[in-house]
């Protein structure tokens, strides 16, 4: 099994990169890959740019989800209540591709932030996620707020309980990837 991960957030020591390579490391201890896939390059989505084609950036990008994602994991911070506006534009640009990634995958949604542990982003992205087909994970729901003491000045995961929590986002993923592949 191959499961992909994006980040919402680009900045280098992003505690919601950090939820990704926690759960990297969750997996590698079950022998499953993770492919994290950089969304940095994608320029503004413009439909007149999208006429002439789909930009290499993108197309690069979505092949290396598609690629790389059985099932894949979002994690972002919650900006002004909502998605992130990089997470929003590689998600409309991936929706224009052919074969997009999205279609009939498991997803599960995860955000750190220091409030309330971006609740309000994750059922707007929930509801994005419904126009691509894809099978948003519905519990456990990974929503790490207070994320002040939980992740180090790298935005590393620190929090034990956190950790514990994320094996169990991690298996219910799977056994729905699982599922829905029958
Ligand atoms: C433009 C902007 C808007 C934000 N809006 C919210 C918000 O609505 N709710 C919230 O909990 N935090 C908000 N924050 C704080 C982020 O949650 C915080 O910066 C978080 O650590 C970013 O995630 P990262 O560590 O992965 O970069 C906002 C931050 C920025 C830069």
């Amino acid at each position: 099994m191959k499961i992909a991960g994006i980040s919402g957030s680009l900045r280098k020591h992003s505690t919601n990169k950090g939820v990704l390579r926690a759960v990297a490391k969750i997996l590698a201890e079950k022998g499953i890959e993770f492919t994290l896939v950089d969304i940095s390059d994608i320029p503004l989505y413009n439909q007149d740019v999208n006429t002439q084609g789909i930009p290499a950036s993108v197309q690069q990008a979505h092949d290396q989800l598609a690629a790389a994602a059985e099932a894949i994991v979002l994690a972002s911070p919650e900006y002004n209540y909502s998605v992130s506006g990089v997470l929003k534009n590689a998600i409309d640009w991936f929706s224009r591709v052919e074969n997009q990634a999205f279609n009939g995958k498991a997803v599960s949604i995860m955000g750190a932030s220091p409030g309330l542990g971006t609740s309000r982003m994750q059922y707007d992205l929930r509801k994005i996620l419904v126009f691509l087909n894809a099978f948003v994970l519905n519990k456990p729901e990974v929503m790490i707020g207070q994320s002040g003491g939980k992740f180090d000045d790298e935005g590393n995961l620190t929090d034990e309980r956190t950790t514990e929590y994320l094996r169990k986002a991690v298996a219910a993923l799977i056994d729905l990837s699982r599922q829905l592949n029958q």
